[in-house]
């Protein structure tokens, strides 16, 4: 394909989360613009709503007020759909409350691991009860909390966003240490509106004021999400020509891994506009299609990127014939919204790539051979998206079990990859209704 336009992608969920988190425990109404429209972001808003919070809708183009204050006891569980952010961080918003309450999702949600954070609220002092094990549905009962200084086995945001949440609601110091530095968003926030937290390193503080000051009302413009811009990006490396511009683009550091594998690989994308809204750093990022070769993605750049490894991996596939890539320490990939190390290894041998996973790494060939055959997404969003963009190479033929799946972080993404210039010819990634 050849590509070309300006495309501005959604607002980035990470932030989304957050934003509507905090904004329910801020004493007044808060205004947020940018907002990512998607159903996980959907059920962050539907969580709080049935915690007594007043949340508007959340709809494209819309600004939404939140009017914070006093959670209330829900009535009946709170069903976080497919979205590990908002079941995590709820555990940490829910942790310092006297009242209980049964978290619950969909089947890929009820199969994720929650004791990487039910085990360190529970030190805090949280109750909290499983029903199946290791998993969804738990109720917890929140309550007095003791300050934590902890050690985390994983680089998590969303271990490290609960507990930092949890001393926020609960008023207690809280520390997180990482293997390695995950994404910032919960930090950043919180020094925008002028809370307590200090960072050192890998390690992340939060220090309640004294006495206690209250959460501030805030408006706040949220940043289109680097993690939806990575799917384009690749499709603009992949063309034969053209250039693409992406518009208004968080460029937080803990995010840009996929731009220094880019770079790595071979491709530039130039940051222009550089700006600043609601604590976050912003670009528009212009891409134009590159040659590529391999190249070894470390465990400490896993965090920077790891919603991206799926993307990356079919760049990679495109690869100069035998040019190996690989990403290290990338188990995490196993219990995201599927099994995404074994997807993408199967996925890529499905439509002839080369690809294999051996033990936590994942290593990816490139091959000239046009992708062929048929791709489970097993309804994961990212597949889905990162298999609809291998379909825009030359001579592809890439069906995907289902595209539903995007409307979980970019429900207009056929839309804007047909617009610049992928799938509109050939046979393209088509898919079974
Ligand atoms: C997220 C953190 C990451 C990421 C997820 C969103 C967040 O998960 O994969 O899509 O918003 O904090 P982990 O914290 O489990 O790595």
């Amino acid at each position: 394909m050849k590509v070309s336009g300006t495309v501005r992608v959604p607002g980035d969920k990470s932030i989304s989360h957050r934003a509507l988190m905090v904004a329910a425990l801020a004493r007044g109404r808060s205004e947020l613009s940018g907002l990512l429209s998607g159903d996980d972001v959907k059920s962050t808003a539907r969580v709080l709503r049935r915690l007594g919070v007043d949340v508007s809708t959340v709809r494209d183009g819309a600004v939404v007020t939140v009017q914070g204050g006093r959670f209330s006891s829900p009535r009946g569980s709170l069903d976080c759909g497919n979205s590990g952010t908002t079941a995590r961080l709820s555990l940490g918003l829910l942790a310092g409350q006297r009242f209980g309450a049964r978290l619950t999702g969909d089947a890929s949600l009820r199969r994720r691991p929650m004791r990487r954070v039910t085990e360190p609220l529970r030190a805090m002092g949280a109750h909290i009860e499983e029903e199946r094990g290791d998993s969804l549905p738990l109720t917890i009962r929140g309550g007095r909390l003791a300050p934590l200084d902890y050690a985390s086995p994983v680089a998590s945001a969303q271990l490290k966003s609960a507990l930092l949440l949890a001393g926020l609601t609960g008023r207690v110091a809280v520390t997180v240490r990482e293997p390695y530095r995950s994404r910032d968003h919960t930090e950043r926030l919180l020094v925008h509106l002028g809370l307590g937290v200090k960072v050192d390193g890998t390690a992340v503080s939060f220090v309640p004021a004294d006495p206690p000051s209250a959460i501030p009302p805030y408006r706040l413009v949220i940043p289109g999400d680097i993690s939806s811009a990575a799917f384009l990006v690749v499709a603009a490396v992949l063309a034969e020509g053209g250039e693409l511009l992406l518009e208004n683009v968080g460029v937080n550091p803990t995010r840009t891994g996929v731009l220094i594998v880019l770079e790595r690989m071979g491709a530039r994308v130039e940051r222009l506009n550089l700006s600043e809204a609601g604590g976050e750093p912003v670009a528009d990022l212009l891409v134009r299609p590159a040659r590529l070769g391999g190249t070894e993605v470390t465990a400490a750049e896993v965090p920077t990127l790891v919603d991206e490894v799926p993307v990356l991996a079919v760049l990679a596939s495109r690869a100069r014939p035998g040019a190996e890539t690989v990403f290290r320490e990338v188990g995490e990939l196993r219990v995201k919204e599927s099994n995404r190390l074994e997807l993408i290894a199967a996925n890529l041998q499905a439509v002839g790539g080369d690809a294999e996973a051996s033990g936590n790494d994942l290593r990816v060939r490139g091959t000239a051979r046009p992708p062929r055959g048929r791709v489970d997404t097993a309804g994961d969003h990212r597949l889905a998206m990162a298999f609809a963009v291998l379909g825009t190479v030359p001579g592809a033929d890439v069906r995907l079990s289902e595209r539903a799946s995007v409307a979980i972080s970019y429900p207009r993404f056929f839309e804007d990859l047909r617009r610049i210039g992928g799938g509109g010819r050939g046979k393209g990634a088509r898919h079974r209704d």
